[in-house]
């Protein structure tokens, strides 16, 4: 067992916004396909794939209404099997996101569920009388508004912690965990390198549905809400490793536990459970190093515990653009580089957003161009998540900037003229090709021990590497010799805040 995900880079593929290869403005399987060897080049170890099963689209993919084919949107089971080999002949993994918590409103088990009370399937997901005139109980969705919608032929109701459209499956039902095992089955026979698990923390509610004390504002994780994180989810995922253990090759797990103590998150990925577990601190991480390095102790204690490795995240398709979090303009590209050296200096294994490698900021939409549920439930308070999902500018400029030779599903911004993959593929100084260096020269194997250092300064060894991050200290003076790579390229001497670099001891 060599246990690859210990220490791997995998780059998440937004499948709607990577690459069209039919004009029709969405991305598709085929788009990946032909670009592979830019994936393989950047130097990564696999691809994560967002949601590319048949869907209605309300959440982009997140409301499955087929789990075992692929929307004609996105291309057929024939293009998928022909993207898994392509990747695999590169030598690139391959982990599919699957969504077990919640189904499509237009999945084949909700639709009999409404059709006939009486049908067995809806004893796959949660309907219940009302109280009081309302809802069964006061849970919110994290979409806004109530987790409960009122069906008006039976008059109960059914929960969905995500959009009405994505109601969700009740887990305590031996049929849902049946059937789940079949659909693993069917994309571990196609090849499949693993599965990110969306709301991994989620699947079973407690089965009295209890009130949650709700904090206000809602926090980004969900460590109050105490009906989640249920017990009977170690069980699940303690087969479905026994079932992927069946499969050649280590097959994968990586769940989203979108939880903040670090110790509940453990409790996911010991020895005989899931792999790895998404680490959300650094999305929601101030640019301040004694912060960041509390965070990063924590993470690597609690995992160490259990023997797991601990994921870095610092992008993905649900929360703003990096440089944009961490101040914007110049400043925020500065920061977004040398967190960029951070992230993968660390031990473990790191998750990179497509995009994330040409420090593309979060895009300003114009309200009607927008698509995200959360924009609509929350009537626009919320912006959403399209300013992060706008999809790849590859060359030239808009309307399709080589993503598309239709019209995008997104408009694409004219400044990106200077952020195309093109335009950055060659040039030493742009982030794209800070990426590829760092990916080329990241440690992989040695443990992390910190050296001492000032306030503001993060400074750590693996090994004969060294790593420093300048994060909010005065200048400090660099070691005259050893530099492997900066994320700034003028530095003379003197590493300045908002940069970082590596350095062989
Ligand atoms: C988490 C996914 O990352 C997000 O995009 C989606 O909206 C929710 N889960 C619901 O499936």
């Amino acid at each position: 067992m060599n246990e690859w995900w210990r220490d791997a880079v995998l780059y998440q593929v937004y499948v709607r916004s990577f690459a069209d290869s039919d004009g029709d403005g969405v991305g598709d399987l085929e788009g990946i396909r032909s670009r592979l060897p830019y994936v393989r080049e950047l130097g990564v170890d696999g691809i994560w794939l967002t949601p590319f099963y048949p869907s209605p689209g309300v959440d982009h993919g997140y409301d499955v209404s087929d789990y075992v084919d692929v929307d004609p949107r996105f291309g057929s089971l024939a293009d998928f099997d022909a993207l898994v080999a392509g990747a695999h002949e590169l030598g690139l993994r391959v982990v599919v996101d699957i969504v077990p918590n919640h189904t499509s409103s237009e999945h084949p088990w909700f639709r009999n569920a409404l059709a006939d009370p009486a049908h067995p399937d809806r004893a796959r997901y949660f309907f219940r009388p009302g109280r009081d005139g309302g809802p069964p109980n006061g849970w919110t969705s994290a979409f806004g508004g109530s987790a409960w919608t009122r069906e008006e032929r039976s008059g109960e109701y059914y929960l969905h912690f995500f959009a009405p459209e994505q109601p969700d499956l009740d887990w305590h039902v031996e049929s849902v965990r049946r059937d789940f095992e079949g659909m693993l089955r069917f994309w571990l026979d196609r090849g499949v390198d693993g599965f990110r698990v969306d709301v991994a923390h989620a699947l079973f509610k407690a089965q009295d549905l209890r009130e949650m004390d709700e904090p206000v504002p809602r926090t980004w994780h969900g460590d109050w809400l105490t009906a989640l994180d249920q017990p009977e989810l170690h069980d699940l995922y303690r087969d479905w490793r026994r079932l992927a253990s069946e499969y050649p090759g280590e097959r994968m797990f990586v769940g989203e536990i979108v939880l903040r103590n670090q110790e509940s998150v453990a409790r996911y990925v010991r020895p005989d459970e899931l792999q790895l577990a998404f680490n959300f601190a650094f999305l929601n991480e101030h640019w301040d190093a004694e912060a960041m390095k509390a965070t990063i102790d924590d993470c690597c204690t609690a995992l160490g515990k259990v023997g797991a490795p601990v994921t870095w995240v610092l992008e993905n398709h649900d929360v703003d653009r990096l440089p944009t979090r961490l101040g914007g303009g110049e400043r925020g590209i500065a920061r977004a580089r040398a967190a960029a050296l951070l992230l993968l200096a660390l031990p473990g294994t790191a998750f990179l957003y497509q995009g994330q490698e040409l420090g593309l900021e979060e895009v300003e939409l114009p309200d009607d161009a927008r698509q995200d549920p959360i924009f609509f439930r929350t009537g626009g308070e919320r912006l959403g998540r399209d300013g992060c999902r706008v999809p790849l500018p590859w060359q030239d400029g808009p309307p399709g900037f080589g993503f598309t030779s239709g019209k995008s599903w997104l408009p694409m911004p004219e400044s990106w003229r200077a952020l195309t993959v093109a335009t950055q593929t060659g040039d030493r100084r742009s982030n794209l090709e800070l990426y590829r260096a760092a990916l080329a020269l990241r440690p992989r194997a040695e443990p992390l021990e910190w050296r001492e250092s000032g306030e503001g300064i993060l400074d750590f060894t693996r090994g004969n590497f060294r790593c420093i991050v300048n994060v909010n200290a005065d200048d400090v003076p660099l070691p005259g010799v050893g530099l492997l790579l900066a994320s700034d390229p003028d530095l003379d001497g003197m590493l300045p805040p908002d940069t970082s670099v590596w350095l062989r001891t």
